[in-house]
C-alpha cells in the first residue's frame, strides 16, 4: 500500500482520477440484499461522496481515511450529514466499535503483496460484528487500457485470501464508477459474510 505522503499529495495537488461517482447501483443492491443492519465503516473515504449516498440509503455512515488532506475535504462533503471521520491507518487503527458493514471502493487493490491483503482482510474482519458484511469494490486487471496507470487485480487475488476469514455471497463484475465517466473500469463487486 502506498504511504500517507502519497495520498496526502495527491489530494493537495488534486491529482485524484480515482474519485467515486458515489454508491453504484449494484452496490445499493448487494447492501440491501445482504446487510443486516445499519452502521457503516468505509475504509478509504476520500472526499466523501459515498458516505452522503450510504446516509441516503438509511446508513449510519463512518468514513476513516490515512490522509488528513482527505478528512478535511470529506468533512466539508458531509457537512449536512451524520457522519463520523477518522483519519488513521485503518490497519494500524485502535476502533473501539464493531459495524454491521465495512465498506471500501478502491482500497484492496493498492494492496501489494499476499501480506498485505491478509492484514487487511483480518482487520475488515476485526471491524464487524458477526455476520457483518463487507463489500469492497476493486478494480480489475481485466479491465480496458483507459486507466491504465492504476493497480488492479486478479479475482484469485481476493478470493484466496478472504476466504480464511469470510464467506463468499457474491461477486458481480461491473464499472467502477467514476466520477470521470469517460475512464471508467471493469471492476469486481465483493461481497462477503464475516464468519
Ligand atoms: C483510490 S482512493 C479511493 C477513494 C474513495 N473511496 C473513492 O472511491 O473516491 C483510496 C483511498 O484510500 C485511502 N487509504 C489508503 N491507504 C489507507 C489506509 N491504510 N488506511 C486508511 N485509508 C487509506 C487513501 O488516502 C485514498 O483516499
Amino acid at each position: 500500500m502506498e504511504d500517507k505522503s502519497y495520498w496526502d499529495n495527491a489530494y493537495i495537488h488534486l491529482k485524484t482520477p480515482w474519485i467515486s461517482s458515489g454508491l453504484s447501483q449494484i452496490s445499493k443492491k448487494h447492501i440491501k440484499t445482504y446487510a443486516q443492519g445499519s452502521s457503516v465503516l468505509e475504509v478509504g473515504c476520500g472526499y466523501g461522496h459515498d458516505l452522503v449516498d450510504l446516509y441516503s440509503n438509511s446508513l449510519n455512515p463512518t468514513g476513516i481515511d490515512i490522509s488528513d488532506q482527505s478528512i478535511e475535504k470529506a468533512k466539508k462533503i458531509t457537512a449536512e450529514i451524520e457522519a463520523d471521520l477518522v483519519c488513521d491507518d485503518f490497519i494500524q487503527w485502535e476502533n473501539n466499535k464493531l459495524f454491521d458493514i465495512v465498506y471500501d471502493k478502491g482500497v484492496y487493490h493498492n494492496l501489494q503483496s499476499p501480506a498485505e491483503r491478509d492484514a487487511f482482510c483480518h482487520k475488515v474482519s476485526s471491524c464487524l460484528n458477526e455476520n457483518g458484511l463487507w463489500h469492497s469494490i476493486i478494480i480489475s486487471s481485466d479491465r480496458s487500457q483507459k486507466y491504465e496507470s492504476h493497480a488492479g487485480i486478479f479475482l484469485q487475488d481476493f478470493v484466496s485470501i478472504v476466504e480464511a476469514y469470510f464467506q463468499i455471497l457474491d461477486i458481480q463484475k461491473g464499472l467502477y464508477g467514476l466520477r470521470n465517466s469517460a475512464n471508467d473500469v471493469d471492476s469486481w463487486y465483493c461481497s462477503v459474510r464475516r464468519r
